[in-house]
């Protein structure tokens, strides 16, 4: 573990794998010399006060952003350094949960979760249809495939955003705060979404996450960002006994 601000060891058999990575827009350096890896199968659960580079961070893992320096690999393959189909193939391997869940509002759910399946993979309507069932009910969303983005409330935006990172299966899910803004009820239902996920599937997590019940029951690992560095990385129990007052404090279940 380290809490010093240092480099953990990166695995270069990794999942995904960040070497020194910065980024800065403008005058604000948001990360400065970030390391981490993500075993197969394995979750990190990101932490860190508003602004500290969570949602960035999962953007420059799917090359939505690129790094100002350093390194980012998705299996082996230097993800920023990809272009068109390329890109496009390393990046199928991935869910997204974006933080708003950005739904396309002329679009009913059904639709925004096949039009975009069905460009990806040029998969026959009813393979199609099957996969989207497959994942409303999953979310529980099964009897509102008809409704248009504003008509579902906040948290059934996040679980249409959850069912559209899932909807292609994806070996690698990244979620920016997938459980925020709901219930606790609809937030535990999540991180059971997550969990099984992970033991059935196999999928490799990185999970931004405000809610540290959520993130005990699902993360293997944490990570806490703090001003451009990750200032603690490890189990929560290395959390719990960091150095950093930050990680203590998002790890403990008081702190909530
Ligand atoms: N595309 C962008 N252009 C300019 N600044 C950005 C952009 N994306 C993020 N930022 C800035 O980077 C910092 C970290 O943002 P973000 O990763 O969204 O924080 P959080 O940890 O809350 O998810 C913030 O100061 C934010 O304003
Ligand atoms: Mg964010």
């Amino acid at each position: 573990m380290s809490d010093t601000g240092s480099a953990p060891p990166t695995d270069q058999n990794a999942v995904v794998r960040f070497e020194g990575v910065s980024k800065r827009f403008g005058q604000k350096q948001v990360l400065d010399d970030v390391s981490f890896s993500v075993p197969a199968g394995q979750a990190l659960c990101i932490l860190g006060r508003s602004g500290m580079g969570k949602s960035v961070t999962l953007k420059l893992a799917i090359a939505l952003l690129k790094p100002d320096a350093g390194k980012i690999w998705i299996e082996g393959e230097e993800i920023d350094r990809l272009r068109g189909a390329q890109l496009s193939e390393v990046r199928r391997k991935m869910g997204f949960l974006f933080q708003d869940a950005a739904l396309f509002d002329s679009l009913t759910l059904y639709e925004n979760l096949a039009l975009p399946m069905q460009r990806l993979t040029n998969k026959p309507w009813d393979e199609v249809n099957r996969a989207v069932d497959r994942v409303l009910g999953q979310v529980g969303l099964e009897h509102d495939k008809e409704k248009m983005p504003v008509e579902l409330s906040g948290g059934m935006r996040k679980r249409a955003g959850m069912a559209r990172a899932l909807v292609l299966e994806p070996k690698i899910l990244l979620a920016d705060e997938p459980s925020s803004g709901l219930d606790r009820i609809s937030a535990a239902e999540i991180d059971e979404l997550l969990l099984n996920e992970k033991r059935e599937r196999r999928t490799t997590l990185i999970v931004v996450t405000h809610d540290v019940h959520g993130a005990r029951r699902v993360g293997d690992q944490f990570a806490v960002l703090e001003d451009g560095h990750l200032v603690a990385y490890g189990s929560a129990d290395d959390l719990e006994h960091s150095h950093n007052d930050t990680a203590r404090k998002l790890i403990s279940e008081q702190g909530q």
